[in-house]
């Protein structure tokens, strides 16, 4: 199919609809040095699938070792939250964790989830309300990597603390500079008496960061490859998801997992009017996942302005989970 190039199709004000900013995002990314696509545009619904098919995989610990700490943390939550509050969670998914919450949080009156991948989010939002009839369960479809309102959504939202909620390290994937922004966004939009529980993964051996990356099932590849099928959808480009391969390392340097997609053969790809040489071996950059010390991550929620008020870790340091407050 041949596509007119974005710069062609702005309206008469110069502006560009959000899908010819996602084609412009996409096609500037891929004119970068090192050519990147940004990890948001894995989660169609093919992805958001598959990220849970890697949830079930038991070389994946960041999901199954926080998915097991979350019940205790839920009960020590329910003992210290006394006053309604509304759960706010960036990013999330199949809601599968927010579930673990309200068997025992009793004082979350109210749920908003904020996720990308609209179909996905609206299904899980759906079973999430019959199953919990007494919750107000309010969905916004939204790039969370953009400030989001939370005017007009949620019941009576102003009478409700605002608990967000950040698990599954997502953090993880903005690099320091967007991390600390990000942290500082989130204490705006969740206000002077809010609070935010938040999943970390920590840094560990190199072994299990690489095995959890490069699991063998091939889940892992199959999840980095569809982002490509993603772009070719929204972008009608010609990406041959046979002619790249799934590339994960820990880089120590960064203190974080890269994923790559590689290049096998030298090739040109054609997206948004141009063609994107491609060299044997030359890699698109698709994820990080920086990893926390615990004191690390308190120094940057610090800096953004949080207050430690609990902090959770899994046996062998393995995981962090942190409640943060506003109020100092
Ligand atoms: C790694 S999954 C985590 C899901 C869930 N929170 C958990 O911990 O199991 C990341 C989720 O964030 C969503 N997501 C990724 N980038 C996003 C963005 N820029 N804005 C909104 N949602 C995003 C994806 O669609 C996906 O559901």
């Amino acid at each position: 199919m041949s596509v007119p190039p974005v710069a062609q199709r702005a309206d008469s004000t110069n502006q560009l609809s959000p899908e010819l900013q996602l084609i412009a995002e996409i096609t500037a990314g891929l004119n970068a040095q090192q050519k990147i696509i940004s990890s948001k545009f894995f989660y169609d619904s093919v992805g958001s699938d598959l990220f849970d098919q890697i949830c079930d995989l038991p070389e994946y610990y960041p999901y199954l070792t926080e998915m097991n700490m979350l019940p205790h943390i839920a009960s020590d939550l329910s003992q210290s939250i006394v006053q309604p509050v509304e759960l706010v969670e960036f990013g999330a998914g199949s809601l599968t964790k927010i579930r673990i919450l309200l068997e025992s949080i009793k004082m979350i009156k109210s749920v908003v989830p904020i996720d990308i991948a609209h179909s996905h989010l609206q299904r899980a939002a759906d079973k999430l309300s019959a199953d919990y009839p007494h919750v107000n369960v309010a969905p916004i479809f939204a790039d969370f990597t953009q400030p989001v309102s939370l005017q007009n959504k949620g019941k009576n939202q102003d009478e409700l603390v605002k608990l967000g909620f950040f698990p599954g390290s997502t953090i993880g994937n903005f690099n320091r500079d967007f991390a600390l922004t990000f942290l500082q966004r989130l204490r705006k939009t969740l206000g002077d008496s809010g609070m935010l529980l938040i999943g970390v993964d920590t840094k560990k051996s190199l072994h299990t960061l690489h095995q959890a990356y490069n699991d063998s099932a091939g889940v892992t590849a199959k999840f980095n490859l569809n982002i490509l099928r993603h772009v070719n959808h929204i972008a009608a480009s010609n990406f041959d998801l046979d002619a790249f391969e799934h590339y994960a390392f820990y880089n120590p340097h960064f203190g974080r997992i890269e994923m790559h997609l590689v290049s096998k053969i030298e090739q040109s790809v054609h997206i948004n009017g141009q063609s994107i040489p491609f060299a044997q071996g030359e890699t698109i950059h698709t994820e990080n996942s920086y990893k926390y010390r615990p004191d690390e991550f308190i120094h940057l929620a610090r800096m953004a302005g949080w207050r430690l008020e609990q902090q959770w870790m899994a046996s062998n340091d393995m995981f962090s989970v942190f409640l943060l407050h506003a109020n100092r």
